[in-house]
């Protein structure tokens, strides 16, 4: 049974992918309410209220992915998560328009003052006059972040006859012409832009971004908003500038501290505000809660998540050419993680043929994985296998090469150790399966799976009857067998494939045969 606990308001209609699935228990209740069972939980569904910080993840052993029903990760310490190796996910573009339109009704509510007018009203007054407003055609809106939802707000703004200015270091000149808009840097922005808008994330490059500093840059009657993150304008520092009369007016929608109780800027009447609702919308909470229930459901169905912030992105189809080899990389790591008992300072992983057109960077993380998985008391994965490595001074180094040996693909990997190097070779051929066909210096040809023993002996006649004999005599089934030597008499090894795996009593038998030079148990 997966226990999934979903912490913060989200639409029940959307998880309807989650409440389908036979094998979970669906949990909605407060992270910290004492009924849940924080040690049970392995996909956690949140918003922004729950914070998902490295003392809440250490109560959660099983917590194996992170959901967030909506686009900023700020609440989630990704940072701990891909050490721990748990995924996290996000629904990047559910609210995106939501999250625009909410910015251009703040923008035409703080230019036409109609929160202030609506309360007169309701007050019984009549006061035309006190309410007079400016017009957004003809004004230049300033941009800061042209991601999704600024993208969205540039259009609009056009639309309304506005001239948009755009800040973002991403944003290539050739995307801006396309789009009509024009790009430069913070300060062309914040030196010709009548009304500012912030779309960033909150980062610690985007903290205080605007500050006292830079919007002293402003124009004299500037407008700002901010429908982001709380913290991206810095409040203290609009608030003096309310105060002098530069800064003609603000919409916030977000706060440094959500709620934010008795904040000094709600005593201006030019400062208008909402409870972080840029995304509360029936379709942008519908869209969301059912990105992140698909995710998590196909999380548990062992199928690659989409919108993953610490995996690469990758499609249904591209995983289903990329899962032969992430199989067979795994079952390589592993392997060798089992063969080489020692330190290992370096893996250096090649690939060559069809699968250098896949994500190899992923195949090298599971490799890294399955070889990590054995040797250490933590969960690795796929999400923090390279900085296992990088933690453990292991080099990681990844290459592509022409050279096939003959195979359409081939996965070759050298480990060098303390004591001596190590390499592999795996190929996966179609409607055949994945194949070990070289080790140390041995062409040989077998399927990477199940209990096997991989046997260096010398090349004598008798040997391959005596290591027979004793697993006979001890009811152990051989299921397959493969031997390669470089020359007679030489240097030989063989892989037995065995029904059940052997205790250490009768390796060790094995390993007392004349003419056996090591023995190596792989349970893959
Ligand atoms: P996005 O990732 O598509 O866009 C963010 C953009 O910011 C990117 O283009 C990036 O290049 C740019 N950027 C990053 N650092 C920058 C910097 N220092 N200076 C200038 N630009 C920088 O994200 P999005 O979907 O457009 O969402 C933006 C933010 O809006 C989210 O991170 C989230 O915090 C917030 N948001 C709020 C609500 C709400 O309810 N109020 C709803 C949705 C999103
Ligand atoms: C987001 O980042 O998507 C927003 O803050 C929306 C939300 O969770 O309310």
């Amino acid at each position: 049974m997966h226990y999934i606990l979903v912490s913060d308001a989200i639409s029940e209609e959307g998880l309807a992918p989650l409440l389908e699935m036979e094998d979970a228990e669906i949990i909605q209740k407060r992270v910290d309410d004492p009924e849940v069972p924080l040690d049970k939980i392995e996909a956690l569904l949140v918003r922004s209220a729950t914070k998902v910080d490295e003392e809440l993840m250490e109560k959660m052993p099983s917590l194996k992915i992170i959901a967030r029903a909506g686009v900023g990760v700020d609440n989630i310490d990704v940072q701990a998560a891909t050490k721990r190796g748990i995924i996290v996910v996000n629904a990047p573009d559910g609210n995106t328009i939501s999250a625009a339109e909410h910015t251009f009704a703040m923008m035409a509510s703080l230019m036409r003052n109609i929160p202030q007018a609506h309360q007169s009203v309701k007050n019984l007054e009549w006061k035309r006059n006190a309410f007079v407003g400016t017009e957004l055609y003809g004004k230049t809106l300033g941009i800061i972040g042209l991601g999704r939802i600024g993208s969205e707000i540039a259009k609009r703004a056009k639309a309304f006859g506005m001239s948009v200015h755009v800040f973002d270091p991403f944003l290539t000149k050739e995307r801006a012409q396309q789009m009509g808009i024009i790009s430069g840097s913070l300060d062309d922005v914040l030196m010709n832009a009548d009304i500012i808008t912030v779309h960033t994330p909150l980062t610690p490059k985007t903290k205080g971004l605007l500050n006292e500093q830079t919007l002293s840059k402003t124009k004299k009657g500037v407008f700002l908003l901010n429908c982001a993150r709380g913290g991206i304008i810095d409040e203290k520092a609009l608030a003096k500038f309310i105060a002098n009369g530069h800064v003609a007016g603000a919409a916030l929608d977000v706060f440094e501290t959500e709620p934010p109780g008795e904040n000094p800027l709600f005593k201006f009447d030019n400062v208008i505000v909402t409870p972080h609702l840029g995304a509360s919308t029936k379709e942008a909470q519908l869209n969301v809660a059912t990105q992140v229930a698909k995710e998590v459901k196909m999380y548990f169905e062992d199928k690659p998540v989409l919108n993953s912030i610490n995996l690469p992105a990758m499609s249904k189809d591209i995983y289903e050419k990329i899962r032969p080899f992430h199989h067979l990389a795994k079952q390589i790591g592993s392997m060798l993680s089992q063969c080489v008992k020692e330190g290992v300072n370096e893996i250096s992983v090649t690939y060559s043929g069809s699968v250098v057109d896949l994500e190899t960077t992923y195949l090298t993380k599971a490799l890294l994985s399955g070889f990590f998985k054995n040797r250490i008391d933590a969960n690795v994965n796929e999400v923090n296998a390279m900085l296992t490595a990088k933690e453990r001074g292991v080099t990681v180094g990844e290459k592509i090469s022409s050279n096939t040996f003959g195979y359409s693909n081939c996965i070759s990997v050298m480990i060098k150790g303390d004591i001596r190097n190590y390499s592999i070779r795996g190929t996966f051929i179609e409607n055949y399966g994945p194949r070990i066909v070289y080790i140390n210096d041995f062409n040989i040809d077998f399927f990477p799976d199940g209990n096997l023993l991989y046997i260096q002996h010398i090349d004598r006649p008798g040997v391959i009857g005596r290591v027979g004999k004793i697993l006979g005599d001890h009811h152990i089934n051989i299921a397959t067998m493969q031997v390669g030597r470089k020359e007679v008499g030489g240097e030989a090894i063989m892989i037995l494939s065995c029904d059940k795996p052997l205790d250490d009593e009768k390796v060790k038998l094995l390993q007392e045969l004349d003419d056996i030079v090591s023995i190596n148990q792989i349970i893959l």
